[in-house]
């Protein structure tokens, strides 16, 4: 793992390949290390940067209360500062969709593209957020190993393997209890992106497993017509964890997009 300061922490990072930089954006509460699959491939034509956002993973420090999608956003502005990469090609999974959107809020021009992968733009609302409570207080009652078994079946569709959940209860029990908290106290209180979506003026994909419960393909649909000429890539069979669950499929839209097929 490389390192990088930002914004007064140290953010670790993967780093392999060479030409144009892709950044990846992990979701959560999962670490850098969901994009294996993606940089293995990916390497070949573009320089693939899988940071752990602040507070997760190798980048994890005790106890920040807060973590906003803003701080991540700014935080991979100093990276992208940090490896040279006046552009990049940006792509989101979930959590870390909402940091591409708050991202592209805040410094569109850093855009070559935007992959919004099993994502929404809509903010929480009041059933998502009291959801958010109470799934804190569980953690913090049961113990991470009884929370991680509830939180796997959502992110996966039926045909998920033994490999895709083991991967999963790996990132997931790595999770510091505190990142956990403040992710989901960020997430909670991240604003409405929708009313971005028309100004979206780079090329766009959004991608969503064909069974993802969590941000289902209606949102997808949505979030594709949003913004001028996004087109929209189902991948059948997976869930919420498409590049995790089906990796050749996702890749091979990644590439057809960056004209890299
Ligand atoms: C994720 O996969 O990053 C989460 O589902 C995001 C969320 O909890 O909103």
């Amino acid at each position: 793992m490389r390192e990088a300061r930002a914004n007064g922490t140290i953010l670790r990072y993967h780093q392999s390949g060479s030409g144009p930089v892709a950044l990846f954006l992990h979701g959560f509460p999962l670490d850098h290390s969901m994009w294996q699959f993606q940089w293995e491939d990916l390497s070949e034509v573009r320089t693939c940067v899988a940071p752990d956002l602040r507070g997760f993973g190798a980048s994890a420090t005790p106890g920040p209360e807060l973590l906003t999608m803003d701080q991540h956003a700014l935080d991979m502005m100093d990276l992208l500062d940090h490896l040279g990469a006046d552009r990049a090609d940006i792509v989101g999974l979930s959590m870390g969709g909402y940091v591409a959107l708050a991202l592209w809020a805040l410094h569109p021009e850093r855009f070559r593209s935007l992959a919004l992968i099993d994502t929404r733009a809509n903010a929480d609302d009041q059933a998502a957020r009291a959801n958010r409570d109470a799934v804190a207080e569980r953690l913090v009652e049961e113990g991470r190993e009884e929370w991680t078994r509830s939180m796997i079946p959502p992110l996966i569709g039926p045909d998920a393997t033994l490999f895709v959940r083991a991967r999963l209860r790996a990132m997931i029990e790595s999770t510091r209890y505190e990142t956990i908290l403040a992710a989901l106290e960020g997430m909670k209180n991240r604003p409405d992106r929708v009313g971005d979506l028309p100004g979206v003026d780079t090329p766009t994909v959004v991608i969503c497993g064909e069974h993802d419960a969590l941000t289902p393909l209606d949102l997808s649909r949505g979030l594709a017509e949003a913004i001028p000429g996004a087109r929209l890539e189902v991948i059948p069979g997976a869930g919420h964890m498409s590049p995790l669950e089906r990796p050749d499929a996702v890749n091979a839209a990644l590439r057809a997009f960056w004209g890299d097929d």
